[in-house]
């Protein structure tokens, strides 16, 4: 069997960590007697310095015709912020209707967590966030420029009333940002959570602000209810993000998955992120299960450790996992998560963040000899 998979290095340290990542799925591949033929996209800031176009609609097309895309991480400091985070890396997300974010959260065997007493019994969930809706739509105004009539009209009543004072339609002495979800967007994300949770330890929280953002997140809530009386075997709890953050911090053990709209999502997965042991070790997947997906570390670009073969490659080598369970290649994921475990109770070859002193690639060589068996 041999896979078709396009790679997006991308900025800063991006194509450092997805070479070791590629290194780990071909040990996997090796073992498991699959193939992978990799194919380089080379988006991201030189290629948008040197064309102007920050992705094509033929790049697009031509990725669409697979199933998992490897990404490594967009953001470079030559280019404005957001520039690139939008135009590439949200684009993609769009484009493919990547509707489902995957963010396991899970301490792994010898990580050290800022959580006291708290063990790898204790953090393993899941989040899914929802990765097309909410105040990611991208519909909103700083100035002039791109402001509709009729959203302005309804923002110039609001400024009226809290200020008494008129606004006209180009003064710059607003912004405001719109959020939008939708009732199949929303059916779609809690579904796949559900049934996420029933393969697992069948409990699913979910994720609002509906006692404050009433109209968005009470119907999210609503949504919600409605779809949870089709899985009674799952228990369910209800969260205002606010105090999730809190019980991530004192009760990670009261979770098995977690279901949050987009921004919500994209919080408290930092928060997440730092209690299974730091950034780098956190991996991410941007699913539609029957189009193209993505798989990349929830990480940015660390643009000050570009080149230094420095950063910690684990996020992304994990991330290569979920691809390959993606694909299908259940056992070999297992066995590169395996690895990664192997890698880090053995304590010897970790990266600055771990406390040790290794480089990216010894990292990367060290848990592809362990996926062989070698050392
Ligand atoms: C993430 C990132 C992105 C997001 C940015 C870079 C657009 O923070 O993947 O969590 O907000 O989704
Ligand atoms: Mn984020």
């Amino acid at each position: 069997m041999k896979y078709k998979v396009p790679v997006i290095p991308g900025d800063g340290i991006g194509p450092e960590i997805v070479a070791e990542g590629q290194k780990v799925a071909e040990a996997a591949a090796e073992k498991h007697g699959f193939e992978i033929e990799w194919t380089t996209f080379s988006l991201g800031a030189d290629h948008y310095l040197e064309t102007g176009e920050l992705v094509g609609e033929d790049t697009l097309k031509d990725l669409s015709r697979y199933r998992a895309i490897y990404l490594g991480s967009i953001g470079d400091p030559r280019v404005k912020p957001g520039v690139l985070e939008k135009g590439v890396l949200l684009a993609m997300r769009f484009y493919f209707d990547q509707y489902v974010n995957l963010r396991p959260v899970k301490l792994l065997e010898g990580v050290w967590t800022p959580l006291k007493d708290k063990g790898p019994k204790d953090i393993d969930f899941v989040v899914v966030r929802e990765n097309t809706e909410d105040f990611y739509i991208g519909i909103g105004s700083r100035a002039r420029a791109g402001r509709s009539r009729a959203e302005f009209e309804v923002i110039r009543t609001l400024y009226q009333v809290k200020f008494g004072l008129d606004v006209d339609s180009e003064s710059d002495e607003i912004a405001y940002q719109i959020g939008m979800i939708s009732k199949e967007g929303t059916r779609r994300v809690i579904k796949y959570a559900f049934d996420l949770a029933t393969a697992r330890r069948k409990h699913l929280s979910s994720v609002d602000k509906a006692n404050v953002l009433s109209d968005i997140y009470g119907f999210w809530r609503e949504e919600f209810e409605a779809l949870a009386t089709e899985y009674p075997e799952v228990s369910t709890d209800f969260n205002f993000v606010d105090a999730i953050t809190m019980w991530f911090v004192k009760n990670p053990e009261w979770f098995d998955v977690v279901v949050a709209p987009n921004m919500f999502g994209d919080i408290i997965t930092d928060l997440g992120a730092m209690i299974q042991g730091g950034l780098g070790l956190a991996p991410g997947a941007n699913i539609n299960p029957e189009g193209t997906s993505m798989f990349e570390p929830i990480h940015g670009s660390a643009p000050k450790y570009k080149g230094q073969n420095k950063v910690n490659p684990i996020a992304t080598i994990w991330a290569g996992a979920m691809l390959l369970e993606h694909l299908g290649e259940g056992e070999a994921a297992e066995d590169v998560v395996r690895a990664i475990e192997t890698n880090i109770k053995r304590g010897k070859v970790r990266t600055y963040d771990m406390g040790g002193s290794a480089t990216t690639s010894e990292v990367g060589d060290d848990i592809a000899a362990i996926v062989l068996g070698e050392i």
